[in-house]
């Protein structure tokens, strides 16, 4: 027997059902009743490892330790990553993959990515005057334009309705099964088509290089050679598809504005700095990416407890983010705990924690601080109120959205 008995065993045979019944608190409540950062169980009839806290984080991450492939659902990986994509390599491969992501993150591109937010939320908002409006629709069609137009590709020659749907869809509709989850994978082969034809365009007139779509299209990989269509049009909407995730950020964002706003009128820095921080808490507490799983390539031993090739971890983003030996006062939304600090504390994991090249962190990181940062700022310009409406996050949607979206009425001054 391998497995060191110093991680307890949850009592009974499967945890399926309330994992996906409970949602985001499970794992955290199941570690507190334990009194151990770190339980065993099974997961659709698979044994697993729950793991939470800056600790697990560290020794999940270390680099060339886990790999993503057989870790996740076999539902979520064709809508959320794509089979021969970054997230199912490993090593070297993986690095000079991830590379290309991580070039496009430069300051100014950052800067970039902004200022067409902030001009395509100037767009939208002028027709908001006076109106109620689902915040969460409106963002849809704003970050699909302004994706479009940070990768290079021109909004005004593609149909953006449809683009905007398929993109959202794969994300709102990961955690779904049956009808919702067929058609999400009907629109994802629909979305795949185009950009398949995107790629090959872009081939075919050799250019424009520059652009995030260039970039993408030219890339070589390890073996010296391009990416095939294929593969090269899933990265492309390993892109497009977060980016048009930050949507829902920005929708939480405003729930925030709302709910919170003692906490934030408190604040006295300038704009800049308490949007970033309100961006930040934002990102902290509200409901994403549940967990990440993995499965160990390398064996290793932590805490006494001795891990092997294959086993199955998963750890927890959202109970990390919510840990209460990590973060004073955990559950209560307090921006000014971002203030002053220069670097990224390790229990900050909603999109995964590590190295960026080294590991599966999320290279999107750094966009969507800034994209949602520009958006608070945006909403905090804008006169708005909610009206009165059920506000409540539903933990066990993945990623949740108040029913009916958020009802937002704006002022027609
Ligand atoms: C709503 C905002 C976002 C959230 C919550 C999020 C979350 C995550 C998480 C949890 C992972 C997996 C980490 C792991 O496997 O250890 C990930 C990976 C990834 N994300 Fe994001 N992300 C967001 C935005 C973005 C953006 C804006 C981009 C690109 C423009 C992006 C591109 C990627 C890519 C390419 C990977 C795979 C990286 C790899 O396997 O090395 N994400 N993200």
């Amino acid at each position: 027997m391998h497995h060191s008995q110093t991680i307890p065993h949850l009592p009974g045979i499967d945890s399926t059902r309330a994992f996906l019944s409970e949602g985001y608190p499970f794992i955290s409540r199941r570690c507190d009743e334990l009194g151990s950062d770190a339980f065993r169980t099974r997961l659709m009839l698979r044994p697993v490892t729950f793991l939470r806290g800056p600790d697990a984080v560290r020794g999940f991450y270390r680099a060339g330790r886990m790999t993503r492939r057989g870790a996740m659902p076999p539902t979520v990986v064709p809508l959320l990553q794509g089979k021969g994509s970054v997230q199912s390599l490993d090593g070297a491969e993986h690095q000079v993959r991830k590379k290309m992501f991580l070039d496009l993150m430069a300051p100014v591109r950052l800067q970039q990515a902004r200022q067409i937010f902030a001009e395509e939320w100037q767009a939208a908002a002028g027709s908001w005057r006076g109106r109620e409006i689902d915040l969460s629709d409106a963002v849809d069609g704003i970050m699909t334009r302004t994706a479009l137009r940070w990768c290079g590709i021109d909004p005004g020659q593609h149909d953006v309705a449809s683009r905007s749907r398929e993109l959202s869809t794969m994300f709102a509709e990961a955690g779904a099964l049956g009808p919702a989850y067929l058609q999400a994978r009907w629109l994802r082969a629909r979305c795949e088509r185009w950009a398949r034809s995107l790629i090959a365009e872009t081939r075919e007139v050799d250019g424009p290089a520059g652009s995030t779509l260039g970039k993408l299209a030219f890339h070589t990989d390890l073996d010296g050679r391009r990416m095939n269509e294929d593969v090269a049009a899933k990265e492309l909407l390993n892109i497009l598809r977060p980016i048009v995730a930050v949507g829902r950020y920005v929708v939480f964002a405003a729930h925030a504005l709302h709910v919170q706003r003692a906490a934030i009128h408190a604040m006295t820095e300038d704009d800049e700095h308490i949007s970033r921080a309100i961006a930040e808490e934002v990102r902290r507490l509200y409901p994403f990416f549940p967990a990440i799983g993995g499965r160990v390539r390398e064996a290793f031993d932590w805490h006494g407890a001795r891990f092997e090739p294959g086993d199955w971890l998963v750890l927890d983003l959202y109970g990390t983010n919510h840990d209460p030996k990590t973060w004073d006062d955990a559950e209560s939304f307090c921006p000014e705990r971002h203030l002053g600090r220069d670097r990224q504390p390790e229990g900050l994991v909603p999109q995964g924690g590590g190295d960026y090249l080294q590991n599966h962190r999320c290279p999107g990181e750094w966009l969507t601080t800034e994209l949602l940062t520009e958006a608070v700022m945006q909403l905090r310009k804008l006169d708005w109120t909610l009206p009165e409406q059920n506000l409540s996050l539903p933990e066990n949607q993945f990623p949740p959205l108040p029913e009916g979206g958020l009802r937002v009425a704006v002022s027609p001054n």
